[in-house]
C-alpha cells in the first residue's frame, strides 16, 4: 500500500482539476491500495449510519423496488441497501473500485459496474426508485457540481427518492478546499430542480476534530 500524504493528494486533484480532467485520478486512489479495500483512505468500511437509520424508519410495501449507488468505491453502502430489500445496481468511474468490491463481495446479490455518471447507460434514465449519493459531488470542481447532481435526478423514475450524504460548508468558507463540501445553497439545487425535501439533517461526524455534514433525502413528485 502507498502511504496517503493529504498534501500530495490535494495538489494533484487540484493539477486534474486545473487540467479539465477532473475524473481522471481516482481510479489511482484505488490502485494505490494494491488489491486491499482496506486500504483505501475514504472508505469508512461500514455503511453510512444515517443511510442505515432511513432504511430503518421508511418501510416500502414493494419488493421489486430499485437502488443505484453513485460512486460507489469498496461497496459498503450498496450492500446495506441490498441487505433491506433494494435491487441494487452500483457504479463508479474506478475499474479498480468495481474490481475491489466483487473481490470483496463474491456472493453479492449487488450489480457491480464501472460507468461515468457524465455518460451513463441511456436505459437508466428515469428508471431508479432511490438514488443513492455519498462524497462525490464534493471531490468534483465548478460546472461538474451542478451536472453531477442533474445527472443524478436524472435517474429517478418518478415518485423516486434521492439520499445526498457530503461534508458541509458555511458559504464563503473553505472556497478553495478538496474536497470542496456542499453549502446550505448548493444542496437546495436538488429543490431548484423540481424534487420535494423530505427531511434535511446537518450534523458533525465522529471524527477529531469533528466535521461537518449533512444528510438529506428528496423525492421527485411527477
Ligand atoms: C470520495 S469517493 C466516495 C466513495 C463512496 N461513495 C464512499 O462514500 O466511500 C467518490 C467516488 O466517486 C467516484 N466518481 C467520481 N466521479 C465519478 C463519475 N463521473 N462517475 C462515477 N463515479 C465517479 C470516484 O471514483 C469515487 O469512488
Amino acid at each position: 500500500m502507498k502511504k496517503f500524504d493529504p498534501i500530495a493528494y490535494k495538489k494533484i486533484v487540484k493539477s486534474y482539476q486545473d487540467q479539465d480532467r477532473p475524473t481522471d485520478w481516482f481510479d489511482s486512489i484505488y490502485t494505490d491500495a494494491e488489491g486491499d479495500y482496506r486500504d483505501v483512505f475514504w472508505a469508512d468500511l461500514e455503511p453510512n449510519p444515517y443511510l442505515l437509520k432511513w432504511l430503518k424508519t421508511y418501510t416500502f410495501k414493494s419488493t421489486e423496488l430499485k437502488a443505484i449507488v453513485i460512486g460507489c468505491g469498496v461497496g459498503d453502502d450498496a450492500e446495506a441497501l441490498s441487505e433491506a430489500g433494494y435491487e441494487v445496481t452500483a457504479f463508479d468511474i474506478s475499474p479498480e473500485a468495481i474490481r475491489l468490491c466483487k473481490k470483496r463481495y463474491p456472493y453479492t446479490k449487488v450489480k457491480y459496474l464501472i460507468a461515468d455518471l457524465f455518460d451513463y447507460p441511456s436505459k437508466w434514465f428515469e428508471s431508479f426508485d432511490l438514488v443513492y449519493e455519498c462524497n462525490t459531488i464534493q471531490v468534483l470542481p465548478g460546472k461538474y457540481r451542478v451536472q453531477a447532481r442533474d445527472a443524478m435526478v436524472s435517474l429517478l423514475a418518478p415518485q423516486g427518492y434521492i439520499l445526498v450524504s457530503c461534508r458541509s460548508r458555511l458559504k464563503e468558507e473553505q472556497e478553495d478546499d478538496i474536497p470542496l463540501p456542499l453549502d446550505k445553497d448548493e444542496i437546495d439545487g436538488f429543490i431548484r430542480c423540481g424534487l420535494r425535501e423530505e427531511s434535511f439533517e446537518a450534523y458533525d461526524d465522529t471524527q477529531e476534530p469533528p466535521v461537518p455534514h449533512f444528510f438529506a433525502v428528496y423525492k421527485k413528485l411527477e
